[in-house]
């Protein structure tokens, strides 16, 4: 297992890899590895057309979903990390009204959950025009059933190529958090895509303020391909198979493979080499503040929001409760069979709350991660200089 890892870990060494420049430098136009303008033109379309034509899923179609489960955890991911961030910037400034970019927001399915973190204002991004518009039909919806809500505004744009503070009603507009959920690996398809995107979250992002998100780990990905026959592996619920052949070394951007999730992504995505991504994000004054895989988030935040798990139904009763059948097969449990049979030996029988296995497959592919922006003072060149947390020390 280490041999794709170790490849994977090398290739972070831009130094070595961009042999032209000791910082990541934009590839030339002429730079023949660098994707041809009209093939991200290609790949955007593909994938602002996919979540354009998702369906919307009424609540019924949302509780018979094969991935009921996993929705509701990832949910409780989303929950946790924005509960987690308002609170640290509220440890310092209690009344303070805060401002968010809600950056590749979709459908608006964090709507909500700022409404309980009290914010103040919301501006939603993202690339497909139609789940934009509804998320603004939702949020109205939401209004009128609230009565008091933040304010908002909603932009359709390619957050890895338009400069988003044009498009911003105010564009002295300063946050206090960026979030990007399940969304940020689009822009890893080119260096130029993903500084366009780093631009977008830190330039208006004020000092101490946070950025956070979920993305697939590549680690994972990679290291579950490897053992995997043809570099694709998968379930019931998923495939994934990766489009460049990991022999020939592992591309820092437009590492490209094929995601296949039971009806809600089915569409190219990119690696994110998240060393990579932690050098770009300091030459953007973001500092990586945590990072962890849903395995261990879930590990280091279950006891304090233990009641959220349960009320948005996160794990699902083992055995199936009478008049309910389970949602994967037997198969996919045995894991909370051998706990349940040992509390029947030991007299303490009572349900067990768990996922199938291929639910828990699909959920730690992912990883949560945050960074806080740092303050600058400016450089003799007019540039801005990050004062990071070891220069404090
Ligand atoms: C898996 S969805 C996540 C939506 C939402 N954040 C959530 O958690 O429910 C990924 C979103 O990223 C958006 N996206 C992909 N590429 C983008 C780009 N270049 N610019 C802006 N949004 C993009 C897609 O349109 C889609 O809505």
């Amino acid at each position: 297992m280490s041999s794709h890892i170790e490849s994977l870990e090398a290739s972070t060494d831009y130094d070595k890899n961009n042999p032209t420049n000791s910082n990541i430098s934009a590839p030339k136009s002429d730079d023949e590895d660098a994707p041809s303008s009209k093939k991200i033109e290609e790949h955007t379309s593909v994938v602002a057309a996919h979540y354009n034509h998702l369906k919307e899923k009424g609540l019924k179609e949302r509780f018979n979903s094969p991935i009921f489960y996993l929705r509701n955890f990832n949910n409780w991911v989303k929950s946790v990390l924005i509960q987690e961030y308002t609170d640290k910037i509220r440890e310092k400034d209690y009344g303070k009204p805060l401002k968010v970019l809600d950056i590749c927001c979709g459908k608006g399915g964090d709507l909500s959950k700022w409404q309980k973190a009290r914010v103040e204002r919301v501006i939603f991004a993202d690339i497909a025009k139609v789940s934009v518009q509804q998320c603004e039909t939702r949020y109205e919806d939401l209004r009128r059933r609230c009565g008091h809500l933040y304010s908002a505004e909603f932009i359709a744009a390619d957050c890895t190529k338009d400069t988003l503070r044009d498009k911003y009603a105010d564009p002295s507009i300063n946050f206090d958090i960026v979030s990007c959920q399940f969304g940020f690996h689009y822009s890893f398809e080119s260096l130029i895509q993903a500084r366009r995107m780093l631009t977008n979250i830190s330039e208006c992002l004020k000092p101490d303020g946070y950025f956070f998100g979920t993305i697939p780990d590549a680690y994972e990905i990679v290291s579950r391909a490897q053992k995997s026959q043809n570099f694709a592996f998968g379930n019931r619920i998923f495939n994934i198979k990766l489009l460049f052949d990991p022999k020939e070394g592992y591309p820092l951007f437009g590492a490209k493979y094929d995601f296949h999730l039971e009806g809600v992504v089915d569409c190219p995505e990119f690696l994110v080499n998240f060393d990579l991504l932690v050098k770009l994000a300091a030459e953007y004054g973001l500092e990586l503040v945590y990072k962890a895989r849903f395995s261990d988030f879930y590990k280091d935040h279950t006891e304090k929001y233990k009641q959220l798990l349960q009320r948005i139904i996160c794990f699902e009763s083992y055995p199936a409760r009478p008049g309910k059948e389970l949602i994967g097969e037997p198969s996919e449990y045995e894991h909370a069979r051998i706990i349940w049979d040992e509390m029947d030996k030991s007299n303490t029988r009572d349900c067990i709350g768990t996922m199938s296995v291929c639910e828990w497959e699909v959920a730690t592919i992912y990883m949560a991660f945050a960074f806080k922006k740092q303050k600058h003072v400016w450089d003799s060149n007019g540039k801005p200089s990050y004062i990071t947390s070891a220069d404090k020390k």
